[in-house]
């Protein structure tokens, strides 16, 4: 259930940018960097005020653009990487690895030793096995922190829930694995700093992170109580949802932060812990300050069995930029440009479909304008996570471009479009084929 108030947030461009923005190519990924610097410094603001030692983390597996990335480290945020790649990433942008965090529940050995090499600040320990091959390295070591699965159950789609008890990710709590992690850790010596947890993802509603925070405050004061170990930091994780659609709106990022540190600090009281929190949003940093821009190609009224007939806008990108309709069920809220400046006339329900071989309907029934058609655009609002970063190339569409909209109002191409070179880059037929 929606239980946020209802605030304009998202990033939604003029029809003059549309059109401008378009001459670059589409599909088209933009960031507006002013929207994004905003976001970020509304959200630190909020955090430091709701508990003064804190820190923000960008989770850039949301967008891992080296343009966004070098924006997040630019405005104080810590990066979380979840691979080597986004470690690379993070690098390139400029960032020294001693301001990232390294996670993942099947880290390589290699990724954990070019990480280390790197000088990582982090590692986020998932399972025993990463703990003794940590533990077994010559050299210095990195920080650690354990991650736990604290067993609460997050309503969000499946596929994005991360924090109940049946979960790839983490120790359980309830099970004695937090524990037994925690003392192999400090057995073999390795500096643990704290305890981490991400329930799950676009979350509406802080129950599950507040419970998540809660449960390892406890778990904290039970680990100081029978070892006397006191913990530095613990971290929360990201989660806090973006406003996709309709009244389906997130809690604003200072009520957000109230609520959370309300309850982790109440859990802490009796324990006497004051430790750093830190929670490592992606979507609620980086989503709304993102729109898509796709132009329009064919405009179709079928016969429809169950609405007498449908009409189908079909635009230029589809499946390969945003899988999230097909993946998750997601909606989104599209706004309509015309292509020549004109003013459009009454709206209707419109299917919005992709180009791919496949029924990749984008959005149904949505209200758009009865005239739109070919050369018109659609911008697709609050795109700006978890689109770019997980763009293929089914049907062998170049993945798109991404342009920054900076400050001045000027746009620049801070990711070109692919080149027919890049595609086949990779290919080898071998000789005598
Ligand atoms: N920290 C960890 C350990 C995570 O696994 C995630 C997201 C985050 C932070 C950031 O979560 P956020 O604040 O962005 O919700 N592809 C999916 C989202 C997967 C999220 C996975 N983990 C989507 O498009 O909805």
């Amino acid at each position: 259930m929606p239980t946020g108030t209802a605030t304009e947030t998202r990033l939604v461009l003029t029809d003059d940018q549309v059109r401008g923005l378009a001459k670059l190519g589409t599909p088209l990924y933009v960031i507006d960097e002013g929207h994004l610097r905003r976001r970020i410094r509304r959200y630190l603001a909020a955090f430091k005020s709701a508990w003064p030692n804190s820190e923000l983390t960008f989770a850039s597996k949301a967008n891992s653009t080296l343009a966004v990335v070098k924006i997040a480290y630019q405005e104080g945020l810590l990066i979380d990487v979840a691979s080597e790649g986004e470690l690379r990433a993070a690098l390139k942008a400029g960032v020294p690895a001693s301001r990232c965090h390294l996670h993942g529940n099947n880290k390589k050995p290699g990724e954990i030793r070019f990480a280390i090499e790197q000088g990582i600040n982090q590692i986020v320990v998932d399972n025993f096995e990463e703990i003794e091959l940590i533990g077994g390295l010559e050299g210095k070591k990195p920080d650690i922190m354990i991650r736990l699965a604290p067993g609460v159950d997050p309503k969000t789609h499946a596929k994005i829930s991360t924090g109940q008890a049946d979960t790839k990710f983490g120790f359980n709590i309830a099970d004695g694995s937090g524990e037994k992690a925690l003392l192999r850790c400090l057995e073999l010596g390795l500096d643990v700093k704290g305890y981490h947890c991400h329930v799950g993802s676009q979350l509406l509603d802080p129950e599950a992170q507040v419970s998540g925070g809660e449960l390892l405050a406890q778990f904290a004061t039970d680990m100081k109580a029978k070892h006397g170990y006191e913990t530095q930091v613990i971290n929360v994780g990201g989660g806090l949802g973006v406003h996709y659609v309709g009244d389906a709106v997130p809690l604003s990022v200072e009520e957000y932060c109230r609520q959370l540190v309300a309850s982790i600090s109440k859990a802490l009281e009796p324990s006497g812990l004051r430790p750093m929190l830190v929670q490592e949003p992606g979507r609620s940093i980086i989503g709304e300050s993102g729109v898509t821009l796709y132009e329009v190609g064919v405009v179709k009224t079928v016969p429809s069995p169950t609405k007498g007939h449908r009409v189908y806008v079909a635009v230029d990108g589809g499946l390969s930029d945003n899988p999230r309709p097909v993946m998750y069920g997601s909606k989104y809220d599209l706004v309509a440009t015309s292509g020549d400046g004109r003013t459009f006339g009454p709206t209707r329900p419109t299917t919005v479909s992709g180009k791919h071989c496949e029924t990749d309907m984008l959005f149904e029934d949505v209200m758009l304008p009865e005239d739109l058609r070919p050369g018109d655009f659609v911008q697709v609002l609050v795109t700006g996570a978890y689109n770019s970063a997980m763009a293929s190339n089914y049907n062998r569409y170049q993945r798109p471009g991404t342009a920054l909209v900076r400050e001045s109002g000027e746009a620049v191409l801070v990711q070109r479009p692919e080149s027919w070179d890049e595609m086949f880059a990779r290919e080898i037929l071998p000789e005598g084929l």
